[in-house]
């Protein structure tokens, strides 16, 4: 038995409940049925296998109606993360724990997440933190352009809590430092990190939000993975190889990672990135780039490593240097 509902895209996988039952789902849409489809993948509920469905690039298939809420909410996001990101939250998610936001600025990323959270027919929180300030060239480019209406001052709080009225009920914003928190939420199923612009910062939040992933279900999502000015990231996903899997790689830099195992204090001090040298930096961008070359994104690192060997020793991505300008 089939309940359709108003429109037929492509479903972008099957999940099987343990009982048998079938539950089809693609961009917030969900079909009943008893037999799965041979056409596209199945996941088992309780036994998930992330790296087969996530090969298949399901959110490709999320469709723009299951985004259109979202539209008012500016973002740095590409097209193809504003799906991933939806479709993370609509699907993959079981409501096992929290969504954790770390720099949401205007609330672009939240939204995404949000919209899908809220299609899941789960009661999924989302906890987005930021400063929550702009200066005026960001307000111009980011805000302004999107229409925004021109507003005095560097707080965006009140903006970003307008923007995400319509998740207000599943989101908590946290303002200030994100390094500055305590996390007691409980476990987190996706961790979003868009806020690791310096090497100490991606320590101090890594060990702030690593240990409470769900081994062999968390997610996390570095959104400039492949920037060739955060070469720490990709640095540390290498040292804690034991702890995080690739999964994919999506426009314009997010790169999605499985973990595998929870890290522990002795993990974390594993993946400490702070006190490498930049030839460390260099050997882990190589050994990344070697390791990802399957996600055919060979011309990031190599901008990644033309980027460090133009800024010996910076380890602050604003204060990164074009190699032609350095
Ligand atoms: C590139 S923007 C985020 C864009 C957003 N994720 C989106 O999809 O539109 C990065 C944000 O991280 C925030 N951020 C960076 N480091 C931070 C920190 N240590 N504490 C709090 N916020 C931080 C900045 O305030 C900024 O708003």
């Amino acid at each position: 038995m089939l309940y359709q509902l108003s429109y037929t895209p492509k479903a972008d996988c099957d999940l099987r409940r343990p009982r048998g039952e079938i539950k089809r789902r693609f961009a917030g849409f969900v079909w009943f049925c008893k037999k799965p489809d041979a056409t596209h993948p199945v996941m088992d509920i309780d036994r998930p296998s992330a790296p087969e469905i996530f090969a298949h690039a399901p959110w490709a298939h999320v469709a723009k109606p299951a985004l259109a809420a979202t539209k008012a909410v500016p973002t740095m996001l590409g097209p193809q993360e504003q799906q991933f990101y939806y479709w993370l939250t609509s699907v993959w998610t079981r409501g096992d724990g929290a969504v954790v936001d770390l720099g949401c600025c205007a609330g672009g990323s939240t939204a995404r997440l949000a919209a899908g959270a809220a299609d899941s027919g789960l009661n999924t929180r989302i906890v987005a933190y930021d400063r929550f300030t702009a200066a005026e060239p960001l307000k111009e480019t980011l805000l302004y352009a999107n229409g925004i209406e021109t507003f005095a001052g560097n707080d965006i709080l009140p903006l970003a809590q307008q923007l995400l009225s319509p998740w207000s009920d599943r989101i908590d914003l946290i303002p200030g430092e994100i390094e500055d928190n305590a996390w007691d939420g409980g476990p987190i199923e996706l961790l979003v990190i868009d806020s690791a612009k310096t090497a100490d910062s991606l320590d101090a939040q890594s060990a702030l939000f690593y240990p409470h992933l769900i081994a062999g279900q968390s997610v996390i999502l570095h959104q400039d993975f492949l920037h060739w000015s955060q070469p720490w990231l990709a640095a540390q996903m290498e040292l804690m190889s034991d702890y995080f899997t690739p999964l994919a790689c999506v426009p314009r830099s997010t790169v999605a990672f499985l973990c595998t195992t929870t890290p522990d204090a002795d993990a974390l001090a594993i993946g400490a990135t702070a006190d490498l040298s930049d030839a460390d930096l260099q050997a882990l961008i190589a050994a990344a780039r070697t390791r990802m070359a399957p996600f055919g994104r060979d011309d990031r690192f190599q901008a990644m490593a033309d980027g460090l060997a133009a800024n010996p020793g910076e380890r602050v991505a604003w204060k990164f240097r074009r190699p032609d300008r350095a």
